[in-house]
């Protein structure tokens, strides 16, 4: 056995408001090829951002993350996008496309990473077959429910055969019972695909379910980590005994710390976001009163992806600010961009990492 992904002394800080503030504390540790790596603790202590340091969609303050062998601060951004690709993701919200069909949905990361479409359609359907969901090809997100999301959810995160799935509270939307059946698809995918799965989570028992290694952090601190069955039985951390021995459930802290911290709150994955042009959207006072989004979707007959809208409705028309992710044609997007502007929006391209 050896370690797929290595991280070693890794902080990082945000830099915020109220000054700057530590997420992430000297964390080191090793994955295992094959091994399904729980990382717990409680909301607000960093394990979101820890997972997005494994493929550099958060880049650490310091520290490395080496993934097969590969230092990621070597790579150029093009060999971040590939690398990317071998390492899938999976959210609690699915970010499901939801003006596109299950089987667009599951082809959309085969398109752009160049497959044809016939290529694409036919592993889209093979996929659907290993997730138990062969007779929704034709169906569109809102149609299924939460288990049936996560399950093409992780189709399409496993649509390019990825080495490595990392699950981001994966299953805290979801009950029980569709819980424990989503942890059986993916303990089958590490067992019969042999990929590596890396497993974010707050509840307990879904370490206690699959995961064959743990890490638990506190406050961006990694304070324990060992295979489960040995933490289990002699847990040394205070976090790890109250998490073990007093069976403090980890959705009572939340009632009182707050909701999970959510990065869902994109609507697609960031690493699918960035092969795609992003602008952003002003609406002033002096834009235009007539609903420029749907005007400009039915003139443009094509779906604009709407990432992130923060806008009020004032007096009947939208103030505020948008995200929206254009489609892949070049004229396409300067048209769509000239009748934003024609209607006195500001527009303005997004940064890769904004
Ligand atoms: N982009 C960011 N800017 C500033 N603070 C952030 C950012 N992302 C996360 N944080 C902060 O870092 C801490 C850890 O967040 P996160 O990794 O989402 O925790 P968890 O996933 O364990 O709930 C939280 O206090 C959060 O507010
Ligand atoms: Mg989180």
């Amino acid at each position: 056995m050896s370690a797929i992904i290595t991280v070693e002394n890794l902080n990082k800080t945000f830099n915020t408001k109220d000054g700057a503030f530590q997420a992430i504390r000297d964390v080191s540790l090793e994955i295992e090829e094959g091994a399904i790596y729980g990382i717990i603790g409680m909301s607000g202590a960093g394990k979101s951002t820890l997972v997005r340091c494994l493929n550099y969609l958060e880049k650490p303050t310091s520290g490395t993350v080496t993934v097969e062998d590969k230092d990621l601060a070597s790579l150029s951004e093009r060999e971040l996008r590939q690398l990317r690709s071998s390492i899938g993701m999976i959210f609690q919200n699915f970010n499901l496309l939801m003006q596109k069909s299950v089987l667009a949905n599951i082809m959309f990361p085969l398109s752009i990473a160049g497959a044809s479409k016939a290529k694409a359609k036919k592993r889209a359907k093979e996929l659907l077959e290993i997730v138990g969901l062969p007779d929704k090809v034709h169906a569109y997100p809102a149609q299924l429910s939460g288990g049936q999301r996560q399950r093409v959810a992780i189709a399409r995160a496993l649509a390019t055969n990825p080495k490595i799935l990392l699950c981001d509270e994966a299953t805290s939307a979801l009950d029980p019972q569709t819980t424990e059946s989503i942890l059986q698809l993916l303990k089958k995918i590490n067992r019969e695909m042999g990929v590596t799965i890396v497993i974010i989570t707050h509840q307990m028992s879904v370490i206690r379910e699959i995961c064959t290694d743990v890490a638990i952090i506190e406050k961006g601190e990694l304070v324990e980590h060992g295979l489960v069955e040995e933490i289990f039985e002699h847990p040394k951390s205070k976090a790890a005994k109250r998490l073990i021995i007093e069976g403090k459930d980890p959705d009572e802290w939340e009632k009182k710390n707050g909701e999970i911290g959510n990065d869902a709150d994109g609507y697609i994955p960031l690493d699918l976001l960035k092969e795609h042009r992003r602008i952003r959207i002003v609406f002033t006072t002096n834009s235009s009163y007539e609903p420029v989004i749907a005007n400009m979707i039915l003139k443009f007959k094509t779906p604009v992806n709407i990432l992130k809208a923060d806008t009020k409705n004032i007096g009947g028309t939208a103030r505020g600010e948008m995200i929206l992710g254009l489609p892949d044609d070049l004229a396409l997007q300067h048209q769509i961009i000239d009748y934003l502007k024609e209607r006195n929006l500001e527009v303005e391209e997004v940064e890769e990492d904004a």
